[in-house]
């Protein structure tokens, strides 16, 4: 019983914080723009498949990017999976799954805020080390690239 009561607390705050930023900031997060890049940096083979958009297959250098607007429920929603493939014998070696940008406040934070009018930019990086986020597509590596997943082997 003792220690599901950090966690409680934890979920809590973060629900009251999310309240909070709900609050304060309802008007500039409907409608704007973003708009998500997902490049492929040193893979030899990558097929990535997103919610609704078809899959796409990545050989280094190669990106693919959509852009949406925030809608008023924030119900926009990316999960996309991504598959490593041997170059020779396309087999699965390696595969990942998580959500490029969802409604919650922590991809739209992660990815910036700005005017109305302007389009927020979210950059992924795909690695044979894992997969980089940054809010700019600055020179990799660079401090602007964070790791936030891994690759799980086959
Ligand atoms: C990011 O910058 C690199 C180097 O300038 C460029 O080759 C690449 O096309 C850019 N990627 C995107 C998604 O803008």
């Amino acid at each position: 019983m003792s220690f599901i009561k950090p966690f409680f607390c934890i979920f809590l705050l973060f629900h009251i914080t999310s309240i909070l930023k709900a609050n304060t900031t309802p008007s500039n997060k409907a409608f704007n723009p973003y708009r998500i890049f997902i490049t492929n940096r040193d893979v030899p083979k990558v097929v990535v498949g997103c919610d609704d958009l078809g899959a796409n297959t990545l050989t280094p250098g190669n990106s693919m990017t959509w852009r949406f607007r925030m809608n008023f429920e924030s119900s926009n929603a990316y999960g996309c999976r991504f598959y490593w493939l041997d170059d020779t014998t396309l087999g699965l070696r390696s595969y990942s799954t998580f959500t490029v940008f969802d409604e919650s406040f922590t991809m739209p934070d992660l990815c910036g805020h700005n005017a109305l009018l302007f389009t927020v930019r979210c950059y992924w990086l795909v690695t044979q080390d894992g997969f980089y986020f940054s809010n700019n597509n600055a020179s990799f590596p660079s401090n602007q690239w964070q790791m936030m997943y891994g690759w799980t082997k086959v």
